[in-house]
């Protein structure tokens, strides 16, 4: 991995944190084999990944077969990072997992539509501001000086994740080759019943109209921010210094950026984005 900062790495199109993760072990991804069964949660940094990790996680409980584990994160650990935890090739079905990562560096037997992938997006102006906010109490990130200078670094790409755009236009331009289903954070904010029954019927999971109604209310910020399962409080401090569940809202931004720095990012996502037609709810 080819260092760019004290905290980050670059490895091929994506920027890892330093010490997470190594060039053998993304590269073995290559050979990793995909089960029909397996479920993949892709996400920018900071897009709504663990709310929608504990909707998957909901479903697949209500309809049996799951495995226990401790916590979210061992139910549905990171693909890129490993950590202490067990050969993933050794997890019973089904296997599900969170990943960060760009579709090069994904498992290729994706591209046969063996498993099904999940990908959420998040406008990138709340996405910017939420992923400010947790750089200051994610300790494997480095604490910015300023807003100014956070923006920066996310639209040039030099952050953990890479850039914002490129990873967008990636899972978009290839989707065809993907058994993938679109969500949007906002849309979930504004019908999480309906991304429920999206998720649901993705997945082929067929859930009583009871048990959808309790996913969803497992799944409300305010019952996640209690639950010990799933707001990640479980992290050791040394780890995260803060909350995950900060405000989970639609149009934070607009508290932190100004009118110029706004129409900057309107004006990146004319120009690198434009031809894909994304629609963004920005309040
Ligand atoms: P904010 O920082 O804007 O509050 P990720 O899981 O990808 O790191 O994303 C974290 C963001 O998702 C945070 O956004 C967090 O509050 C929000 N989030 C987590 N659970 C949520 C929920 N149940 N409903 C709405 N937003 C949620």
């Amino acid at each position: 991995m080819e260092k760019i900062s004290d905290n980050l790495c670059r490895y091929k199109d994506y920027v890892f944190f330093h010490g997470l993760t190594t060039a053998e072990y993304m590269d073995s991804l290559q050979s990793f084999e995909i089960r029909d069964s397996d479920v993949f949660l892709v996400t920018y940094p900071k897009s709504g990944t663990i709310w929608t990790q504990q909707i998957i996680i909901s479903i697949c409980e209500m309809a049996g077969g799951l495995n226990e584990y401790p916590n979210n994160l061992e139910q549905m650990p990171w693909l890129e990072y490993k950590e202490g935890r067990q050969d993933y090739t050794l997890r019973p079905s089904p296997r599900l997992f969170a990943s960060h990562l760009t579709p090069t560096l994904m498992p290729p037997g994706l591209k046969e539509k063996k498993g099904k992938i999940i990908y959420v997006m998040r406008n990138p102006k709340d996405n910017i501001v939420s992923y400010y906010h947790f750089s200051s109490v994610f300790t494997a990130l480095q604490v910015p000086k300023n807003f100014e200078e956070f923006l920066e670094q996310y639209l040039t790409g030099n952050i953990g994740g890479a850039s914002w755009f490129d990873h967008i236009r990636a899972w978009h331009s290839n989707k065809d080759q993907y058994n993938i289903l679109f969500l949007n954070y906002e849309d979930m904010i504004l019908d999480l019943k309906g991304a429920v029954q999206k998720i649901c019927s993705f997945l082929g999971k067929n859930l009583s109209e009871a048990a959808i109604e309790q996913v969803v209310e497992k799944s409300t910020f305010k019952t996640m921010k209690k639950d010990s399962k799933a707001n990640y409080e479980f992290l050791p401090k040394e780890k995260l210094n803060g909350k995950f569940m900060r405000k989970g809202q639609i149009g934070d931004w607009k508290n932190t950026f100004t009118v110029e720095q706004s129409e900057r990012v309107d004006r990146l996502i004319q120009e690198r984005l434009g031809d894909l037609n994304l629609k963004f709810i920005w309040e």
